[in-house]
């Protein structure tokens, strides 16, 4: 009999999303981001997301045999909600909140969760609701989707769950067992969200600019040590600075930050805008240097054992997209392989969680080896979406269209490439992508010209070929997701100037042919022409616009841009002189 798991998101009033496990198979798997077309879609439900995964499976709520959520109850009988209550004495409102009604979001959250099965068709009285700790989801889309066999460590560093911040564990013949967690606010991840704050970003996605500043300044310039240690095993975060709540956050035009004013009296004012790079760079640096060092020290105190025996580390959660700390974890020696959920924020608790339940009921997960479980669109579908834009596009259906488009690509053009289902998590790897040849000088540049407007501290990507990866890389370890990277050779510093970041190294994509054919096909066409079997790829839209979901959306951006070429599957989309928008600036 079959087993239909549906696991859904946002407990956490960000990142919602759906997915579903049929008998062990990630059968679909979505944001709710993409369809609403707003980025992390806060304080929004997962409905389109579970719709698309029900419809694309053609199935009936009736069908689905439990529905599993990242959040549980905490029991009062537990460390967590007395560690918190101890940590929070300064604000004894909250402290005495986490004792005596500490599972109020839970319960207020299954409420929210109730009303969207209601919105789906779902009949509560038959469908079961089946809570999971919100770090088990994390660890769960770590180690159930690795597909490792042997004893694996399990890693999860997160801002917050229910309480649990970080979480230590390993995985034996499928089951996960918990070593150790922290309490919030003894939050690593909830540190460098904090000085994603000061350094003027907005936390659960400004992260990455951050590491992005860090190779620019020096990390031994100010010593960051004061903020967080690591001690006979346990992290302590100094809340005189940074995981602040109530009256000791920094307040700043009525909104109030997760910092206090001690901070700004020690640095100096909140970064603000695109003010002056010194002294933020050498902070970011030392915000950076300071997470690796302290991560480093508590895998190798909880998990260095398993590691020295299997060498297999399964990683997720908001840190898990700390790609640099990846480098380092992978450079250990005796690690052997690094596995990190794609979607290791929010996102991806909705498979850990239905992952977690599937196994629970002795039904195994297949290893998620691809992201691609979001909607597609035929042929049909993008000229129905022309058909219908007020911008009349003038499209034409071309043949071998990986050719076309390498060969639009080597005389310097950006083209927005629109193919096959839509990724799962935040990175866009060859479905929805903007792309560029990392050989044609200037043209990063371009992309950030016509549509882009990035920081010029985020760098963009390459999607490799698997021939190809582990020349340019140096490393034949697996990268199928853009979750590491890695130190680029010195001939390919000269073939792919454009990808390679200013500390030498690149965010790589290393496709095998399978996972998505009519990408590594253009990358065979770019190779055949310029010698590189290599792309620029970054995501297909806007900046702090959500991923591109359908042709319509991709229509929409393209307008909205001074992008000149679209493909969408067989259909090009060309935007005439006269279309084509004045530059921005
Ligand atoms: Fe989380």
């Amino acid at each position: 009999m079959a087993l239909t798991l549906l696991g859904l998101s946002g407990a956490l009033t960000h990142d919602p999303s759906a997915a579903l496990y049929i008998d062990g198979k990630l059968v679909a798997a979505a944001e709710e981001e993409r369809f609403v077309r707003d980025k992390h879609a806060k304080n929004r439900m997962p409905y389109e997301a579970a719709k698309f995964c029900l419809q694309f499976a053609g199935i009936k709520p009736a069908d689905v045999d439990a529905v599993a959520i990242p959040y549980a109850p905490i029991s009062i009988l537990e460390k967590a909600r007395w560690h918190y209550a101890k940590r929070y004495l300064y604000a004894p409102d909250r402290a005495l909140d986490a004792l005596l009604t500490g599972n109020r979001r839970y319960y207020r959250y299954k409420k929210r969760i109730e009303w969207c099965l209601v919105q789906l068709g779902f009949d509560l009285k038959k469908i079961e609701i089946i809570p999971v700790e919100h770090h088990l989801a994390h660890a769960s889309s770590a180690y159930h989707c690795s597909g490792f066999k042997e004893r694996t460590a399990i890693l999860g560093i997160d801002g917050k769950g229910e309480y649990a911040t970080t979480f230590f564990g390993y995985g034996e013949n499928g089951k996960i067992h918990k070593i150790k967690e922290f309490f919030d606010p003894d939050s690593l991840s909830g540190l460098y969200g904090a000085i994603t704050e000061y350094l003027g970003f907005e936390m659960l996605d400004g992260e990455y600019k951050v590491m992005g500043m860090a190779p620019y300044g020096d990390p031994d310039k100010y010593d960051f040590s004061r903020l967080a240690k690591f001690e006979n095993g346990e992290l302590t975060i100094n809340t005189d600075y940074a995981n602040v709540i109530g009256f000791k956050r920094y307040k700043e035009n009525g909104k109030g930050y997760y910092f206090s004013p001690k901070l700004i009296d020690w640095l100096g004012p909140k970064r603000s805008g695109d003010i002056a790079d010194d002294p933020y760079i050498h902070y970011a640096a030392s915000m950076q240097k300071l997470f690796e060092d302290l991560a480093l020290q508590m895998i190798d105190y909880y998990l260095g054992d398993i590691l020295r025996e299997t060498g297999r580390l399964a990683f997720a959660g908001g840190g898990a997209l700390n790609v640099k700390l990846n480098q380092k974890i992978i450079a250990r020696p005796e690690l052997k392989e690094l596995f990190v959920q794609p979607a290791s924020g929010d996102a991806g608790t909705a498979v850990g969680a239905a992952a977690y339940v599937s196994v629970e009921r002795g039904v195994a997960v297949e290893k998620m080896e691809h992201v691609y479980l979001g909607p597609a669109y035929g042929n049909e579908d993008v000229i129905a979406a022309c058909a219908r834009h007020p911008a009349k596009p003038q499209w034409q259906v071309i043949d071998a269209v990986p050719q076309r488009v390498a060969e639009l690509l080597v005389a310097g053009n950006p083209v927005a490439w629109f193919q096959g289902r839509m990724e799962f998590g935040p990175r866009a790897l060859g479905g929805r992508s903007i792309l560029g040849c990392p050989s044609a000088a200037g043209v990063a540049d371009r992309i950030n010209e016509q549509i882009k407007f990035r920081e010029r501290w985020r760098p963009f990507c390459p999607s490799v070929i698997d021939r190809v990866g582990p020349q340019m890389l140096r490393s034949d370890h697996p990268a199928p997701f853009m979750t590491f990277t890695f130190e680029v050779s010195d001939e390919w510093k000269r073939r792919v100037p454009e990808v390679v970041h200013e500390d030498g190294t690149s965010r790589a994509q290393v496709l095998a042919r399978q996972h998505n054919p009519r990408y590594y096909d253009l990358m065979l066409e770019l190779e055949k022409l310029t010698g590189n079997g290599v792309v620029l790829n970054t995501s297909l839209n806007r900046r702090g616009e959500a991923m591109i979901c359908s042709p319509t959306d991709a229509l929409d951006m393209f307008y909205g841009s001074d992008l000149e070429y679209l493909v969408m599957e067989d259909v090009l989309v060309v935007k005439t002189q006269k279309q084509v928008e004045p530059a921005v600036g």
